[in-house]
């Protein structure tokens, strides 16, 4: 077992019966998946989950946990979901895929919001790794170019996977891969793009996180802001 399937199978040995359990998107998620619904079948384990994007209903289906469409709930007991990176303070940077939309509004409607790393997602602050991801209305993505790089970030459209096209989210939406200067810092940043319009969301989820599960050497260490 690695540390995100360490981390993972940690994870939904916490959840408890009755509970309304939004999933995640990527690896990390997918072992949570696995898990979860091993506990549904082994055990009777009673729950309702939510999904982030297409990619994990696939997955839950394929395990066989019961669905219910991301339009039929206001509220969850908790969220799960890894994250591309966390700051000391549980910020995270997230949508490295192309789902969050859906992945900001489920951490909002989680009671909790549980995430899931290892170490390597350890960082001093949030865009030391990756560009910021921000999910532009197609034709508004020049007039949001403009507002960020009065901000000092340089942005990028990105690619299709096979690099001869663009990436389009699941909402029909591009993403502007923007590098912001470090010094600008998270809560900030994080403001100033709530307010710009044409963007739809963004990468960082400031403030949500409730509980961060970290595999670390096959140790799960946990913490809250
Ligand atoms: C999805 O948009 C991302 O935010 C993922 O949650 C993030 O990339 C974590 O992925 P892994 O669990 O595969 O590392």
């Amino acid at each position: 077992m690695n540390d995100k399937q360490r981390v993972a199978h940690f994870a939904a040995q916490r959840i408890k019966n009755g509970m309304t359990v939004g999933l995640g998107t990527g690896s990390t998620a997918n072992y949570f998946i696995e898990a979860l619904a091993t506990r549904v079948v082994t055990e009777g384990l009673q729950v309702k989950a939510v999904s982030s994007s297409v990619v994990s209903s696939l997955k839950a289906q394929q395990y066989g946990l019961p669905l219910l469409g991301i339009e039929h709930i206001s509220v969850l007991d908790v969220y799960v979901d890894g994250a591309d990176e966390v700051s000391p303070d549980l910020s995270l940077l997230k949508g490295r895929g192309a789902d969050l939309v859906r992945e900001k509004l489920l951490a909002k409607a989680g009671t909790e919001f549980w995430v899931l790393i290892d170490q390597s997602k350890r960082v001093q602050h949030i865009g030391q790794n990756f560009p910021i991801p921000l999910e532009v209305i197609p034709f508004a993505w020049q007039m949001v170019q403009r507002e960020v790089s009065q901000l000092g970030g340089q942005g990028r459209l990105r690619p299709s996977g096979n690099g001869d096209g663009l990436a389009v989210t699941s909402h029909g939406s591009l993403v502007l891969d923007v590098i912001f200067p470090p010094e600008l810092d998270t809560r900030t940043l994080n403001d100033k793009l709530n307010s710009i319009s044409g963007i739809v969301e963004h990468g960082i989820f400031f403030g949500l996180t409730t509980t961060l599960f970290t595999g670390h050497d096959g140790r799960i260490i946990e913490q809250n802001p």
